[in-house]
């Protein structure tokens, strides 16, 4: 039997949120926050705050955690909890939200419409994947490609599929999320990004990216900011359309990048 009360429920997301804050990458207004979004079976996505110097500036934490829950196909939440007070554009994300509707719970907690019983909070999901032992350039940015089949893409069907590799030798996949309001659409890089930030696995060595429709797709101004800022040394990797595969160095896309005092000092 599940003893715990929905505000019990909320307190616990709110705390497992705080702590995801720290893991922001906030080197500009040092604003640190995060929310956990809440599964059907108990496990959580956390999501944190993540900003660049280029439109939009910066990737919600509640963008950020729907980024990870879409690209893992785990659609099913049922509650977020938050770190902080949303602010009246994260209730005007949530509303619009194709992976909604979700009404406020508490001061910091929504719940999805219609849900009574909530399940007790359980482990935090593991975003990556294992590279596998016949690795290859083709065979990553053929991996890419299956990403890109959970892109949420109502407003443009536009699917686009990224995956980073880390040092390590793990995987993190992204996907595009639209959401009505175009400025609230998250690339498929910056989704990943955004997830190697919540899970503090920033050591990126390649980006993969697979844009199966457009052999003229190239990443936006902004995803090559977000990329340059946190993963400067990275190959970029991309397979377009029926165009044959092509690499860039991150710091080759973006000539005259943004690179002020804030991303040199320690926060
Ligand atoms: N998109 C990406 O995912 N990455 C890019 O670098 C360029 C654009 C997405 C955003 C939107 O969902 C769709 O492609 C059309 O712009």
């Amino acid at each position: 039997m599940n003893e715990s009360s929905p505000n019990d429920i909320e307190v616990a997301l709110g705390q497992c949120a705080e702590e995801y804050a720290e893991r922001s990458y906030v080197p500009y207004s040092s604003r640190q926050r995060a929310c956990v979004l809440l599964l059907e079976d108990g496990s959580l996505i956390p999501g944190a705050r993540v900003e660049n110097a280029s439109f939009s500036l910066t990737l919600p934490a509640i963008a950020n955690a729907f980024g990870t829950a879409a690209t893992l196909g785990k659609t099913n939440i049922v509650a977020i909890g938050f770190s902080f007070q949303p602010s009246k554009a994260d209730l005007a994300f949530l509303q619009a939200h194709p992976l909604g509707p979700f009404i406020e719970a508490g001061d910091r907690s929504f719940k999805r419409n219609l849900i009574t019983n909530l399940p007790e909070p359980n482990q935090v999901l593991d975003p990556t994947q294992l590279k596998p032992s016949d690795w290859s350039t083709r065979m990553a940015l053929e991996i890419a490609g299956t990403v890109s089949e959970r892109a949420v893409i109502r407003e443009s069907n536009f699917p686009v599929g990224a995956l980073l590799e880390l040092a390590d030798g793990r995987l993190i996949p992204g996907v595009n999320v639209e959401h009505p309001d175009w400025k609230q659409i998250v690339c498929a890089e910056t989704n990943a990004f955004g997830t190697a930030v919540t899970y503090g696995l920033l050591d990126i060595v390649n980006v993969f990216l697979n844009c199966p429709t457009d052999d003229q797709a190239s990443p936006c101004g902004a995803c090559r900011q977000v990329m340059v800022e946190l993963a400067p040394q990275a190959t970029v990797w991309m397979d377009r359309g029926n165009r044959d595969a092509e690499q860039a160095d991150v710091d080759e896309l973006l000539p005259g990048y943004f690179s002020g005092k804030a991303l040199h000092r320690n926060n």
